[in-house]
């Protein structure tokens, strides 16, 4: 069976996505929908689909069996919520909506529904990552202490809607969530966070209105401890993304999604991969679709992890700590 494959956005991550999936046997990308309709054109040209500028358009004119959903977070309506009433299965990028409500509105539409979803939380499916955790979860004892790491530029240009507040949500909203999600993958659920955030290395910048500095520290269920710091203030080639987690028996060195080392007593042990994670996320979402199992992200660990950076942003605004989990107003 080939399944038929929409898209609901055309702009850089979906290209990403399409490029794979494009590759992959039993899967053809029907239609592509786009705001701006000369975007969904360009991707058509090379995927040859049909074009839309309204999801909903695109949603009731396709026999579609699912929709990878690549927008910005300000950009949610009611996409899943309309896919999930007509039966079709969402692939979903993070952050998955800019407010804790409107996560939970597409979640409870899932759930009533019964699609299956997928959060584009790809760092879950690097391979050495999942090598590290399975050690962890084997032979670490206790976990003390997790530091994460989201030390980068400032994505696209001075129109763009990452750097606005109201649009991107921040950076830690819509950058560090990735880094969120990792620590409650290897860590487990969080009980308590307290933040605080400025504005310093890009204030100069035009329309520049998010935090570009920001420590987030987290108290996990387990008992463990853990900052997440982020800037998008570091210079070109000196930027970091990670994490690095201290157990009784094991530390775990993450360098970015294709290297880890494991240390233990004195031994290193090193993995890397060229696998790709963002292709098995793809696969393995087409794959529970058509063999009918879970997938490993659904839309509530989306909701999860935003909960997370919602509650760091409570937290920098009224300099006070913030239990989890949060009253959805
Ligand atoms: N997993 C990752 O590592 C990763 C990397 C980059 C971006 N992302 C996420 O992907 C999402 C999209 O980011 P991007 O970098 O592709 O942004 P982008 O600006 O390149 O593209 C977004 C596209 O969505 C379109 N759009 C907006 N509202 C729409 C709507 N209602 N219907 C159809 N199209 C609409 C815009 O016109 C634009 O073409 C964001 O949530 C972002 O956080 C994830």
């Amino acid at each position: 069976m080939v399944l038929k494959v929409g898209f609901i956005g055309a702009g850089g991550m979906a290209r990403n996505h399409m490029k794979r999936i494009s590759t992959m046997p039993n899967v053809k990308i029907s239609a592509i929908c786009d705001v701006a309709i000369e975007k969904a054109r360009e991707a058509s040209r090379i995927y040859h689909t049909n074009v839309y500028s309204d999801f909903h358009d695109m949603i009731d004119k396709e026999d579609l069996d699912a929709v990878w959903i690549a927008i910005p977070p300000f950009a949610h309506s009611d996409e899943v919520e309309y896919a999930a009433e007509r039966g079709v299965h969402c692939f979903i990028e993070k952050p998955i909506a800019l407010t804790l409500e409107k996560a939970r509105e597409m979640e409870r539409a899932a759930d009533k529904y019964k699609i299956k979803t997928m959060v584009g939380y790809h760092w879950r499916q690097s391979h050495p990552i999942r090598r590290g955790k399975d050690l962890l979860d084997r032979e670490a004892g206790p976990i003390g202490l997790v530091a994460g790491f989201w030390w980068g530029g400032i994505a696209g240009g001075p129109g763009h809607w990452w750097r606005r507040r109201e649009l991107s949500g921040g950076q830690v909203l819509e950058q560090t969530t990735h880094i969120f999600d990792l620590c409650r993958f290897l860590a487990g659920e969080v009980k308590r966070v307290y933040a605080e955030f400025a504005t310093i290395l890009n204030a100069d910048k035009p329309n520049f209105t998010i935090e570009d500095v920001s420590v987030v520290t987290l108290k996990f269920r387990n008992g463990a401890v853990g900052f997440v710091t982020g800037t998008s203030g570091a210079k070109p080639n000196g930027g970091f993304v990670g994490l690095r987690l201290f157990a009784r028996n094991l530390q775990l060195n993450i360098d970015g999604a294709d290297r880890v080392c494991v240390f233990k007593d004195k031994e290193k042990l090193e993995i890397t991969s060229s696998a790709d994670p963002v292709y098995n996320e793809d696969k393995k979402f087409l794959d529970a679709i058509s063999m009918d199992l879970p997938t490993e992200t659904p839309i509530s660990e989306g909701t999860k992890s935003l909960e997370i950076s919602i509650a760091a942003i409570k937290s920098a605004e009224t300099g006070r700590t913030v239990e989890l989990p949060l009253t959805a107003s």
